[in-house]
């Protein structure tokens, strides 16, 4: 029996992904398997190819168009409600250019002049933008031997009665791969709001929750006291990183009008609207295809893991397609070092923050072929050495 999404994932090979210029491939060099950073090893879906040559074709290449006549909220407004019964307002969505961005804009904007709150292991770029914003990094680090990679909400109390007023919340979690319970949310709101604190929550991979585990938007468990803005962008789960739309989602129109002003200029590009228009409206099947071919591969790689590589420590991969390894045992200093050096494949090694140390980031948006050589690859370094 055909696979009911059969063919609409097209796997490209390693002269077309070099030849594409994007960084995962072109940063690396000749002989190195890279398995790094967030991009996916598959063609574009194709109602965003149509899209985007459309958008050229008739020349739409000025700066991005004010945010509600580019239809992106409401596509975006009716994906969440179809997918996560979450329904907000289009009114409140602001665009940007991507997330990282947005991130910085809205805690310039919208967040008090204290501390920031960022749980590590954390995606690397969460441990700068406070610093760009004027404002301190406090970092909170999970247990790295607890079974399950959760947040340490007594130390997150305790940073907010000491004075932060911000947390950066990313759900699901890019390194931990999990996506958290309503219980555990709800969890964390309680502590949040008992200090008035804003929670910025990025939601960039809800797309890519796998089977077995559900995204529960931050918005549908946030009170009527909660302070909070979701962020996200269909650039992620599309795999388009390079056409720069992302969403800031507000509670209400004051707190999107502080957003829209600034900067004063559009970051959002005109391409981003077109495709992230498309991806959200007909790039569901696609969709739903990657997760499949997201969830095969983490069963694969889960398998290849413990036979080949017995000392590493992986925890289920509940959301995203970057699997968060523990290879600590092995004693390597930087395991993701000697697995470049000594394996010639590159996974992600960058600073994660407390919590991080030992640990790498290998990325499963791939053929099964690429999964099990990069297995491979990392016993020819971590178990010879
Ligand atoms: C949690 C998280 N947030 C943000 C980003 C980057 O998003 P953008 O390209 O829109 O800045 C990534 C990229 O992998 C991510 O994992």
């Amino acid at each position: 029996m055909a696979e009911p999404h059969e063919g609409l994932i097209v796997d490209r090979t390693d002269e077309q992904l070099r030849a594409t210029g994007a960084i995962k491939w072109a940063a690396a060099p000749p002989g190195v398997l890279p398995a790094w950073v967030a991009e996916m090893d598959f063609a574009v879906a194709e109602p965003i190819a149509r899209a985007l040559h459309e958008a050229v074709d008739v020349g739409r290449l000025g700066y991005g168009p004010p945010d509600e006549v580019t239809g992106v909220p409401e596509a975006l407004a009716d994906f969440a409600a179809d997918r996560w019964g979450w329904h907000p307002d289009p009114a409140h969505i602001v665009l940007a250019g991507d997330v990282v961005e947005a991130l910085a804009r809205v805690i310039t904007t919208l967040c008090e002049d204290a501390p920031v709150v960022v749980p590590t292991p954390a995606y690397p770029p969460f441990l700068e933008v406070p610093a760009h914003t004027g404002r301190r990094l406090v970092t909170v680090a999970h247990d790295p031997d607890a079974l399950r990679a959760t947040h340490d909400l007594e130390a997150i109390d305790r940073e907010l009665a000491a004075g932060a007023r911000t947390l950066v919340l990313c759900s699901p979690h890019n390194p931990w791969g999990r996506a958290f319970t309503r219980e555990e949310l709800t969890a964390l709101r309680d502590v949040a709001d008992r200090h008035g604190a804003m929670v910025l929550s990025d939601e960039i991979h809800a797309p890519l929750v796998l089977p077995g585990h559900e995204h529960v938007p931050y918005a549908t468990v946030a009170g009527p006291e909660s302070r909070y803005v979701t962020l996200t962008s269909a650039t992620k789960s599309w795999n388009m990183p390079g056409v720069k739309c992302a969403q800031v989602i507000c509670t209400n129109a004051a707190d999107a009008d502080r957003v829209r002003a600034f900067p004063l200029h559009p970051t959002q590009s005109s391409l981003g609207t077109a495709a992230t228009r498309a991806a959200y409206r007909d790039g569901r099947d696609w969709l739903d295809a990657v997760v499949e071919r997201i969830d095969a591969n983490r069963q694969l790689f889960g398998k290849l893991v413990a036979e080949r590589l017995p000392r590493v420590r992986m925890r289920p991969l509940e959301a995203t397609y970057l699997a968060w390894l523990d290879a600590r045992a092995y004693g390597l200093g930087s395991p993701g070092a000697v697995a470049l050096e000594r394996g010639r494949v590159w996974v992600d090694h960058r600073e994660w923050g407390p919590g991080g140390e030992g640990h790498v980031r290998v990325n499963l948006a791939t053929s099964p072929e690429r999964v099990e050589q990069v297995v491979d690859r990392l016993a020819l370094a971590w178990e010879s050495a």
